[in-house]
């Protein structure tokens, strides 16, 4: 028998989870089924959508008390009782926040041999790539000359979507908090210019950077930020819906932007969800990849190791305070 620990929720946040929701506890992994394997998590991908689990109003299901937390890893297989992978192999799947894992197999994906470091697989090369990519190019169908406005835009998501619009000549503007993570999207990331969505004049820099409006804005926030950059949208804009980061830690919800700034805008607004593009990963990857060997696309990474450093790291993320992708290392 294999002693895992694991991270278990265990109590239901109301505003910004805190360490004292989880506990860590160790417990034994159960004997393989057929068709199961037992895999090593190495690394764990800690997500915004799962606040919106433990909250109880994710498309994905609710993580109530008690419940180990879920979440993606990249993982090693140690026993297979499948013929669809064998040990040795890498895998990604929804191992979540423990050790070890016990897994359907017919649930795992192998992972590529050009995915490389493995821990892509979780950031750029992943979800929230895929996320970025869905959104900018298959969605808003970003052209060179457009600017394009990104908030969080450091973050998983925000930073491969700059990376992908600055590849295809756009001009990106960024918005941001605090100065550490403007001085890296402005410098590292290449955007134009980088706004602090905590500065009282945000609204008129923005006028100043793009009087002509915004072409594309990838929401990731929703709140005063889709308010606001819905004021500022160029005729013809496109408005991707992505993710409510201003939101999830409410029990409000934003009401939303008065819907005559799209009309007068004629804008188109996508609503995303990353899951309807599964199926296109490898025409993603494809597109990816060679841009990641070429050295113009990377990703931060904001890690921590062991999976009992996970509640601080994923508390960190609800407070905004990530620089990068948020992983765990735990092997
Ligand atoms: N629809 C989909 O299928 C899909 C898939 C993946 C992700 N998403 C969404 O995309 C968004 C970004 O995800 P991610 O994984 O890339 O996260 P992330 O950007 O790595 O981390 C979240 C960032 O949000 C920013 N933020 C803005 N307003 C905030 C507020 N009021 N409180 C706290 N943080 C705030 C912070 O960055 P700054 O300090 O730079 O502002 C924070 O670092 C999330 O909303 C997520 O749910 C949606």
């Amino acid at each position: 028998m294999v002693a895992n620990n694991r991270v278990l929720l265990t109590s239901t946040p109301t505003g910004i989870p805190e360490e004292r929701h989880f506990e860590v506890v160790k417990s034994e992994v159960p004997a393989l089924q057929d068709g199961e394997v037992l895999v090593q998590n190495e690394w764990l991908s800690l997500d915004p959508y799962m606040r919106g689990q433990i909250a109880g109003r994710h498309l994905s299901g609710k993580v109530s008390p008690g419940d180990v937390l879920r979440g993606e890893t990249v993982a090693t297989v140690l026993e297979s009782k499948s013929e669809l992978v064998k040990a040795g192999d890498k895998v990604s799947g929804f191992g979540g926040w423990q050790e070890y894992a016990c897994l359907p197999a017919a649930e795992l994906v192998k992972l590529r041999d050009d995915i490389k470091p493995t821990s892509y697989a979780l950031s750029v090369l992943g979800m929230p790539g895929l996320t970025a990519y869905a959104g900018l190019v298959w969605q808003a169908r970003i052209k060179e000359g457009d600017t394009v406005l990104i908030p969080a835009a450091i973050g998983a998501v925000g930073s491969t979507a700059a990376q992908i619009a600055k590849n295809k000549g756009c001009r990106i503007i960024g918005v941001s908090s605090f100065p550490s993570k403007i001085k890296y999207a402005t410098e590292v990331l290449g955007y134009d210019a980088c706004l602090n969505r905590l500065d009282a004049n945000v609204e008129a820099e923005l006028k100043k950077l793009a009087p002509d409006g915004v072409d594309v804005y990838f929401d990731l926030v929703g709140g005063e930020m889709l308010e606001m950059a819905s004021r500022n949208l160029a005729i013809g804009a496109r408005v991707i819906l992505c993710g409510l980061m201003a939101d999830y830690n409410n029990e409000n919800k934003t009401p939303g932007p008065y819907p005559g700034l799209w009309i007068g805008a004629r804008a188109v607004i996508h609503g995303l969800v990353v899951y309807d593009f599964q199926s296109r990963t490898d025409e993603f990857l494809d597109a990816m990849i060679p841009q990641i060997t070429a050295g113009k696309m990377g990703m931060l990474e904001d890690t921590s190791e062991g999976i009992a450093s996970a509640p601080a790291a994923f508390c960190k993320l609800m407070r905004g305070e990530n620089e990068g992708k948020t992983l765990v290392k735990i092997k």
